[in-house]
């Protein structure tokens, strides 16, 4: 079995869609415009599903839909059931932020999608406007509510938690969850990409979000669904689902990741925090047979040495400070998250 230096399989593919996002969230995407990559660079289904199969054969269980905002793809609901259809892959599930769910969900739920989790960071409409400084709150309760209507396995909402803007909201949001049957996952401020506007003051820690939770609902922990996933999970001890926690920053899990990243373009990315990826998309239009394809990937995956939350984790906790610039990266929205 393909592993890396560290001894991590391929497990996970995020597939990112486009890099156009219809938000510009401050924390993610904040300028209006950016170097988009042209139209003809970006993969069609085809190409997606046949690197999908490839990375299959190499390991990889789950296909992760993402982007930017992987709805703004026209008919993307044809892509969930080209995934669903590949060997091996035994769950496919789309990151979004919900702002065209409503009218694609029906689409989506018969093209076979069976997870979804959904971008919310208040329910203040002001604030979702502050945030996402294009978005209206409105059609992502409507997209929310139509996923539940759809009868999905899970549906869960990802809330990026910035100090002073929507740490006190946590105990309403938690509650919304819990009313609503949506699983809530409260995560980390993350310095990803080159514009984030991360500073350590503004971090809330999955230990201060515990409490926030506590503070109204008591609860229990559960673990790492897999023992491997980004969040950890608690049970409300009133038996009313769950809640998860992503503390990407201070108890960071990169000695169980095996995500591998896509890019709209076909690039190879082997870590969030990468700043460069490897080509994939040139032998995929050169006529490479699937076996140079694979052999690529081998050779980058093989190599791979990523720890960058281990890294930023060992230096803030040494009290050495942290600088997020001193780093280029791809952008998020380039990376599949
Ligand atoms: P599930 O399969 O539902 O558990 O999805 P997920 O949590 O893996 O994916 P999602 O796209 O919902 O991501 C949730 C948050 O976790 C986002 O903020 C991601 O950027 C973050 N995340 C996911 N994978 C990684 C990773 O490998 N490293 C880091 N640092 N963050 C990650
Ligand atoms: N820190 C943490 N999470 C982030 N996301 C986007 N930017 C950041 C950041 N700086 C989250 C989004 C989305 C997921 C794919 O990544 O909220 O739910
Ligand atoms: Fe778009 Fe999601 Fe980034 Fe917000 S977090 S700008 S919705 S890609
Ligand atoms: Fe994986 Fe990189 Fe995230 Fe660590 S920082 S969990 S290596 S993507």
């Amino acid at each position: 079995m393909l592993r890396d230096t560290l001894g991590r399989p391929i497990r996970d593919l995020r597939i990112s869609v486009t890099d156009r996002c219809n938000f510009r969230c401050t924390y993610c995407m904040p300028y209006e415009v950016y170097d988009w990559v042209e139209r003809g660079e970006i993969l069609s289904f085809e190409e997606i599903a046949r690197l999908t199969r490839i990375f299959a054969a190499l390991g990889a269980e789950k296909a992760r839909l993402t982007g930017g905002e992987p709805l703004l793809r026209r008919g993307l609901h044809k892509l969930v059931r080209m995934l669903i259809d590949i060997q091996g892959i035994k769950d496919v599930s789309l990151t979004t932020n919900g702002a065209l769910l409503a009218e694609q969900m029906p689409d989506l739920a018969a093209a076979g999608l069976r997870r979804i989790n959904v971008s919310l960071d208040t329910l203040n409409a002001a604030k979702f406007r502050q945030i996402t400084q294009k978005g209206d709150l409105q059609p992502v309760l409507e997209g929310l509510r139509a996923a539940r209507e759809a009868d999905l396995d899970s549906i869960k909402i990802n809330t990026v938690i910035i100090r002073g803007f929507n740490d006190d909201e946590i105990p309403d949001l938690a509650a919304f969850a819990r009313d609503n049957g949506f699983h809530l996952r409260l995560i980390e401020y993350m310095d990803v990409g080159n514009a984030s506007g991360w500073t350590l003051e503004k971090l809330v820690s999955k230990k201060e979000m515990l409490e926030w939770v506590r503070s109204r609902f008591p609860l229990r922990e559960i673990g790492r669904a897999d023992g491997r996933a980004p969040a950890v999970d608690y049970e409300y001890l009133d038996g009313r689902g769950k809640i998860g926690i992503i503390g990407s920053v201070t108890e960071p899990f990169c000695s169980t990741c095996d995500r591998a990243r896509l890019t709209p373009d076909g690039k190879l990315v082997t870590c969030l925090f990468s700043n460069e990826g490897v080509d994939l998309k040139s032998p995929l239009r050169g006529g490479s047979p699937d076996e140079q394809i694979s052999a690529a990937i081998h050779t980058a995956w093989t190599a791979r040495k990523d720890r960058y939350s281990d890294e930023r984790w060992a230096s803030l906790k040494n009290g050495a400070g942290y600088d997020p610039a001193a780093r280029r990266k791809i952008e998020m929205i380039r990376l599949g998250g």
